[in-house]
């Protein structure tokens, strides 16, 4: 594996595996490297399972990881964000990754980081998660955007446990990068449906079991949803249980939203769509999300 905290380094590499024949493909993250990054870097490797297998070009994966400044609002984790680079790198040795690509804030932002080209993220990026981390999505934009100019990939690949991001994803890529294929990789859980995250290192043994109640109640109000109950009577009994069951943590959102356009919908919505939660559990912000056909 190769290993680089330089832009021309990686963009010497990229040029190399381009003129081999070689599919670009990355993996943008923050590190603190959990068995849910690295089901991103299998389907890295995997290929398109769309294109047969005689057609794919050997994929060439980058994984990035850079804890980006322009994501944390004030008063997030951005201090306390956890730092394993290098468990993660021997974690992506082992998985076979051709590069890691760990820059220095500097490398990432020349300009720094007022001078950087920021991403505006719109509409979609209003509700949920932006509401509440006011410019969270147009920090994101702004690195996911600069990544893609530094390793220029055929394909990249997102979690969709981070449903809002994965759709703000799409749809910057949709109008700046056409010629670029976002590849979603379906949420990894603990067994006890706890959605992996490099957050829940923090969570006290109280924590996990409030933790753990966020999946069962996706669980429960989606299957309750998909046998036809009205949605705003489902996500509202289900708001009060999560809030009765653990007063002391802070539900943030339980919101149903139309896959297609992340608007929320109403009762007489039909289609795909997604359940989406938010809770702060102790000192941990924590989000998962299921979808679902109503
Ligand atoms: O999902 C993440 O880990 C981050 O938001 C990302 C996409 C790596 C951008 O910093």
């Amino acid at each position: 594996m190769l290993r680089f905290s330089s832009a021309a380094d990686l963009k010497a590499a990229v040029g190399n595996a381009r003129t081999s024949g070689r599919e670009i493909v990355l993996v943008p993250t923050m590190g603190a490297l959990h068995a849910g990054h690295l089901s991103l870097v299998e389907l890295a490797k995997a290929g398109l399972p769309e294109v047969p297998a005689s057609e794919r070009k050997a994929p060439f994966v980058i994984v990035s990881v850079f804890v980006n400044p322009l994501q944390f609002g004030v008063g997030e984790d951005f201090e306390r964000y956890p730092r394993t680079l290098e468990a993660d790198a021997k974690l992506l040795e082992g998985a076979g990754v051709d590069v890691l690509f760990a820059p220095e804030v500097e490398e990432v932002y020349p300009n720094g980081q007022a001078g950087a080209n920021h991403k505006t993220a719109g509409k979609a990026a209003e509700i949920l998660e932006g509401h509440s981390r006011p410019g969270h999505f147009d920090g994101m934009l702004t690195v996911v955007a600069r990544l893609f100019d530094l390793a220029e990939p055929d394909r990249a690949v997102f979690g969709a446990k981070d449903a809002q991001q994965l759709f703000l994803v799409r749809q910057m890529a949709a109008k700046d990068y056409p010629n670029l294929l976002v590849q979603a990789a379906p949420t990894v859980r603990e067994a006890s449906g706890l959605a992996m995250s490099s957050r829940n290192r923090f969570l006290s043994a109280d924590d996990l079991r409030a933790a753990t109640a966020l999946n069962r109640t996706l669980r429960q109000a989606c299957s309750e949803l998909e046998a036809g109950a009205p949605a705003d009577e489902v996500l509202e009994a289900h708001r009060r249980q999560l809030e009765s069951d653990a007063p002391q943590d802070k539900l943030d959102y339980l919101q149903l939203v139309s896959a297609n356009d992340f608007e929320p919908v109403s009762n007489d919505f039909h289609g795909s769509a997604i359940l989406l939660v938010a809770a702060n559990i102790g000192q941990t912000r924590l989000i998962d999300n299921l979808e679902l056909l109503i």
